[in-house]
């Protein structure tokens, strides 16, 4: 297990460049099945959990190699030959997507359930009964996931939820379905919107992706595509943070300013300034952050996982902040370990209680889960004192080149492989 020993107390100054987005990428590498031909993809980060995908992409048949640091050539063959190997897909939440792809791509699909961060219950009945109403059988036995249906008919779906994976595998399915289906209460989140440009970038129509309504008049074949993938939103959001939590000064490069506006208001509020020019943000911390409240909501509301880094933040305000989960129910297990900091976090439901300290302290941590990783770092870098991150695999799930990005900032972190 790897571990990151962290020495805090440096401002973070200077600029980062923000990878290409992690959860963009993983829809569209899904999608990528639905072509037959080249597919060429940019901006996409190494990170494990898009490792994961194209291994399994590559153990489905698919042909891809790196051909530069974020440039992914994909060879997608007519028919998709292989299948998916469990141990591998269930290490990751987002091989779910495949039962979407893979229904359109075949008519069948096998997952086994899906993994990925433990930060909830996080089930498929949207993504199965959305699939059904197009007419797929489509259940859960044995651990796993089967859908199937050579006939599909477009339908009329009405989300209970705006989830992001459902509404992702419903636009990936309906693509091959002829006829309109609409989907109704669909997640609105810009990674929604770069996956419908990567599938009409393939000649697929889909329309409304980014407000409520999702039409995708399904049916059309589709081919080779480039496609450049979005800036990622929550690494840059967890940069921005690490610059208010350190008091520093820090520029964030290649982003989507409006994909950042839920975030930039709650920097603001707790006494940050925010400067935009172009494709970047420079995020300069107050002496001390002011306590604010938070609740996360869906796309355009604060993002769920920007939540952890938050808690860490407010940690160390002046004053009481109140955070409300409103996504997912298991979200607050970092808050054990920032306590371990010094960090006063009483946890009631979906609420958290942060009753903002001076100082935190450095202390051995263990990384839950991805966000909450990112979490201890900022905490960790704020802290005063040593701090040792056990587990960082975790943090490198889902941010490409974190040490070395924070290094350059002037973070004192180095890396003990134990
Ligand atoms: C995606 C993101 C994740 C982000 C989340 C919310 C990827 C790979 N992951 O996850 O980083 O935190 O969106 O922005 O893109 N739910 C159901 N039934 C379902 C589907 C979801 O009850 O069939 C619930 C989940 O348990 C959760 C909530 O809906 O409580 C939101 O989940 P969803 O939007 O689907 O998140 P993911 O797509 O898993």
């Amino acid at each position: 297990m790897a571990s990151w020993k962290v020495r805090g107390g440096r401002q973070l100054i200077g600029r980062v460049r923000i990878s290409g987005s992690k959860n963009a990428a993983l829809a569209v590498l899904a999608a990528s099945v639905l072509a037959t031909g080249p597919v060429v993809l940019e901006n996409i980060p190494r990170v494990q959990d898009v490792e994961v995908t194209l291994n399994i992409l590559h153990s489905l048949g698919v042909g891809g190699h790196w051909e530069e640091a974020g440039l992914l050539r994909l060879e997608v063959p007519e028919k998709i030959a292989g299948s998916i190997p469990f141990a591998e897909a269930r290490r990751i939440r987002a091989s779910s997507l495949l039962l979407g792809a893979l229904l359109a791509k075949k008519g069948e699909a096998h997952i086994p359930l899906p993994g990925g961060c433990n930060i909830g219950l996080r089930p498929l009945d949207l993504h199965l009964k959305g699939l059904a109403a197009m007419g797929a059988a489509a259940r859960i036995a044995g651990g796993q996931v089967l859908a199937s249906g050579h006939d599909l008919h477009p339908a009329k779906i009405y989300l209970d939820f705006p989830s992001v994976g459902a509404t992702e595998n419903l636009v990936l399915a309906a693509c091959r379905v002829p006829g309109q289906t609409i989907i109704e209460n669909a997640a609105k989140e810009p990674e929604i919107v770069d996956l419908a440009s990567f599938l009409n970038a393939m000649g697929a129509h889909v329309r409304g992706a980014g407000t409520d309504v999702i039409r995708v008049e399904g049916g059309f074949e589709l081919g080779p595509a480039r496609h450049t993938v979005i800036p990622d939103r929550i690494e840059a959001g967890t940069y921005m943070l690490a610059a208010v939590i350190t008091r520093g000064r820090v520029t964030v490069e290649n982003v989507i300013p409006l994909h950042l506006q839920p975030v930039t208001a709650k920097i603001q509020e707790l006494g940050a300034r925010v400067e935009e020019a172009g494709e970047t943000l420079t995020i300069t911390g107050p002496e001390r952050v002011r306590a604010v409240n938070v609740k996360t909501m869906p796309y355009p509301g604060f993002p769920t996982d920007l939540q952890s880094p938050m808690l860490a933040v407010l940690a160390l305000a002046a004053g009481t902040g109140v955070v409300v989960e409103t996504v997912f129910e298991n979200r607050y297990q970092v808050a054990e370990e920032l306590q371990r900091m010094g960090a006063q976090i009483k946890i009631e439901g979906q609420t958290a209680v942060v009753i903002g300290q001076p100082k935190l302290w450095g202390a051995e941590v263990r990384v839950p889960e991805l966000r909450g990783g990112a979490a201890l770092l900022l905490a960790a870098l704020a802290a005063e004192g040593e701090s040792r991150l056990t587990g960082v695999e975790g943090i490198n799930r889902g941010y490409e080149d974190c040490l070395a990005k924070m290094q350059a900032l002037g973070a004192e972190i180095v890396s003990e492989v134990s």
